[in-house]
């Protein structure tokens, strides 16, 4: 019989955001905002728009801004209304109505594979997807969909891959792959997290988007610390898609839209200044400021 569709999303927010230090020393790295909305709410929204409305959070010690951003803020909304300010107050309740969200802390931050194993008592015994909210996935470009849809006709687990250059595949988890009769799918024969010199089967990177099979759990409770001493969901990946248990295969839905990486400080500014270019409201006057500044100003300041 066919399962029902999927509905469970975990979204692991635990990290120290050390590369954003001091600017994630009291806040998570989730909660920089990409414009004027944190990153963390690009990825709620995705989740929502694929029925994922079932989010639990796997915080670390700073849930608190999380926990408030998606919550209401009665004294802004009052002011707002107040002044008549309509557009504004929608913009903020726009967080809070978005879907209600579960937490879970971590306790201390052992790793994604860590993190997801903390979910279980939330998700219990069906297939969930997990979203890294460092990546961003445009909406333009569906992803996730396409990974149900994959998950939902071949059972196991399901991983985004993204072809990277290969001298970036160190940055990520790598995969070795097969073809399968569909172009954008590929089985998964083996992974590994951050590979080193020489060790990178492919040039095909693990981005933040898993659809995974309950099994996982089972999986990631066997799994020793890997790269940085941390439990990786890549290594549990890995050992399921070499076994060959009920939980196995391990698919990849090989993505190339586009996807920003707000985990990387590089990236981050590309992301802001590529939104702002495009956005309805700034990106008019952005474009020609930047134009301008790039052509004349850069040049002259150097
Ligand atoms: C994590 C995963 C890695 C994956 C990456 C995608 O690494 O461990 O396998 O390729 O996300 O963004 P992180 O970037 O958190 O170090």
């Amino acid at each position: 019989m066919r399962s029902p569709r999927l509905t469970k999303a975990v979204i692991p927010v635990g990290g120290l955001g050390t590369r954003f230090l001091p600017a994630t020393k009291a806040i998570p790295k989730e909660m920089l905002p990409v414009i004027d909305k944190p990153a963390i709410q690009y990825v709620v929204e995705e989740s929502v728009t694929v029925g994922l409305t079932d989010i639990l959070m796997v915080t670390g010690r700073n849930k608190r801004s999380l926990e408030d951003h998606f919550d209401r803020n009665l004294e802004i909304e009052e002011t707002l209304a107040r002044r008549g300010d309509e557009a504004q107050l929608l913009r903020v309740r726009e967080s809070s109505d978005l879907v209600s969200l579960h937490y879970v802390r971590q306790g201390a931050a052992k790793g994604v594979g860590h993190a997801v194993l903390c979910a279980q008592p939330h998700v219990g015994n069906e297939p969930f997807a997990v979203l890294l909210g460092d990546d961003l996935i445009d909406p333009r470009d569906p992803l996730l969909d396409r990974m149900i849809a994959v998950q939902e006709r071949c059972g196991g687990s399901v991983v985004a891959l993204m072809e990277v250059d290969p001298r970036d595949i160190h940055l990520y988890g790598c995969a070795a792959v097969v073809p399968t009769d569909e172009a954008d799918v590929v089985r998964i024969t083996g992974l590994v997290e951050k590979p080193g010199p020489g060790e990178a089967p492919s040039t095909c990177a693990v981005i933040g988007r898993f659809v995974l099979h309950p099994g996982i759990f089972d999986v990631i409770r066997g799994t020793r610390p890997g790269r940085g001493g941390e439990i990786q969901l890549t290594d549990a990946l890995d050992s399921l898609s070499r076994s060959r248990t009920a939980h196995a295969p391990v698919h990849g839905v090989l993505f190339s839209g586009r996807r920003y990486d707000t985990g990387d400080r590089a990236d981050y500014l590309r992301t802001i200044v590529r939104l702002a270019c495009e956005r309805g409201d700034l990106g008019p006057d952005f474009r020609a400021w930047l134009a301008a500044f790039v052509s004349h100003d850069f040049h002259e300041t150097r």
